[in-house]
């Protein structure tokens, strides 16, 4: 009996292990997505780590993400990194992407990665109204918002304000700053972080954005400051370097918040991005197989992105981590995504916490050896390997 029930042990793992061959076989081909050209379809998602006290990248910094290169990760997007606008900030430890020295730090986090293999783009941030005003530099400015008082949303104490027609063009000319600054340093594109609730996806979802003026209004009109941005971005870099904007229809402070109820309501946020000069679209899911819209099919919302933009499209959400019926140290098999996979559904697949917990988890995947991972847990937070 005993004996029996190891060989099925071992056929399970074997078969398993050939099914996640095959699709590994698919994630490590080279592809060109928005002028940037990948040694494979693995990106680092991007993952806040608190770990640059004085907001400058170190060296551990450049050690951490040119190991998860070294092992196959063929984009690395960074941490979010703040722009340089006093409002942006909010929380310690975050590196900026602004000023001689934290800029100085990211080259050398660049130059390793490339050194590694890897391509690598930052991913840019302003807190909105999650801004915690005791943060330096200058602390006592208020969180601003497209609305006054949004914390309400978000859970800080502090009263915060609506964006000024002036606060808007500074912030913009500050995103446009750090886009200059990623191609000057050589980066392989740069990030616009447009999800979870914070500045500009406050701008984009209805709730959190009652302007009365020409950045409020319709779906299609919420996404001004989105545009002018992406906008000044691209007039600073010049047509061909790649831009991904990162959106979500969730919220941090609201799991079924939506910007798009339909496919045709979220083509009204999508596709003036597009027009702006976006290159990549970002699709940030917590289970990327699941559903975009269940109403009407079983497509993924990375795939629904994909068709309503015609651009090259990252998935991302719940890859490679523990699912019921796994030991809680053991690496999830990469099932979920055969079948958005197979269909063409996304371009590059992001993976967050299994990286996090793992740098050589995407050299594992690629090696057939994903059951000798190492599981996600909180732990690991504490610090940076
Ligand atoms: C520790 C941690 C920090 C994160 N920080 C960011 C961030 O800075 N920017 C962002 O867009 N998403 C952030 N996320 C979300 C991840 O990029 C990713 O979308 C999410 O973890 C789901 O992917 P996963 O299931 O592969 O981890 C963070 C997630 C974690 C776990």
């Amino acid at each position: 009996m005993k004996s029996v029930a190891i060989v099925c042990a071992d056929n399970l793992t074997t078969n398993r292990q050939a099914a996640d061959g095959l699709i590994a076989e698919k994630l490590f081909q080279p592809i060109k997505i928005g002028g940037l050209e990948l040694s494979n379809r693995i990106a680092m998602a991007p993952m806040s780590r608190y770990f640059c006290a004085d907001g400058t990248p170190h060296e551990k910094v450049s050690a951490y993400y040119s190991r998860r290169a070294l092992n196959q990760v063929g984009l690395i997007i960074t941490e979010a990194t703040y722009i340089g606008h006093p409002t942006a900030p909010s929380y310690e430890g975050v590196p900026y992407f602004a000023g001689e020295a934290a800029l100085a730090g990211w080259a050398k986090v660049r130059a390793a990665v490339h050194a590694a293999g890897g391509k690598i783009m930052p991913q840019l941030w302003h807190t909105g109204s999650f801004r915690n005003s005791a943060m330096a530099p200058q602390p006592g400015v208020p969180g601003v918002g497209p609305s006054e008082n949004l914390n309400a949303f978000t859970g800080h104490p502090e009263p915060t304000k609506a964006m000024t027609d002036n606060d808007i063009i500074e912030v913009i000319e500050a995103y446009a700053e750090a886009a200059e600054a990623a191609q000057r340093l050589g980066f392989d594109g740069v990030e616009i972080h447009g999800a979870h609730g914070y500045l500009i996806d406050e701008f984009l979802w209805a709730t959190s954005n009652r302007r009365a003026d020409r950045y409020g209004g319709n779906r299609r009109e919420r996404t001004r400051f989105a545009v002018e941005v992406i906008e000044a971005m691209r007039s600073r870099v010049g047509p061909d370097f790649p831009i991904s904007f990162r959106y979500s229809q969730w919220k941090q402070q609201d799991y079924k918040a939506v910007l798009g109820e339909t496919p045709g309501e979220l083509a009204e946020v999508l596709e003036p991005l597009v027009d702006a000069g976006v290159s990549i679209m970002h699709c940030s899911t917590r289970r990327m197989w699941e559903p975009g819209f269940a109403a009407e099919n079983d497509m993924t919302l990375a795939g629904w992105t994909k068709k309503i933009t015609g651009l090259p499209v990252i998935a991302v959400g719940g890859v490679g981590l523990d699912r019921p019926g796994l030991n809680a140290a053991e690496v999830a098999p990469l099932d979920v995504i055969e079948k958005p996979l197979a269909r063409n559904e996304f371009d590059v697949l992001a993976v967050g916490r299994a990286l996090l917990a793992d740098p050589a988890w995407a050299m594992k995947v690629k090696q057939g050896r994903s059951d000798e991972g190492v599981g996600y847990s909180k732990e690991q937070l504490k610090s940076l390997f």
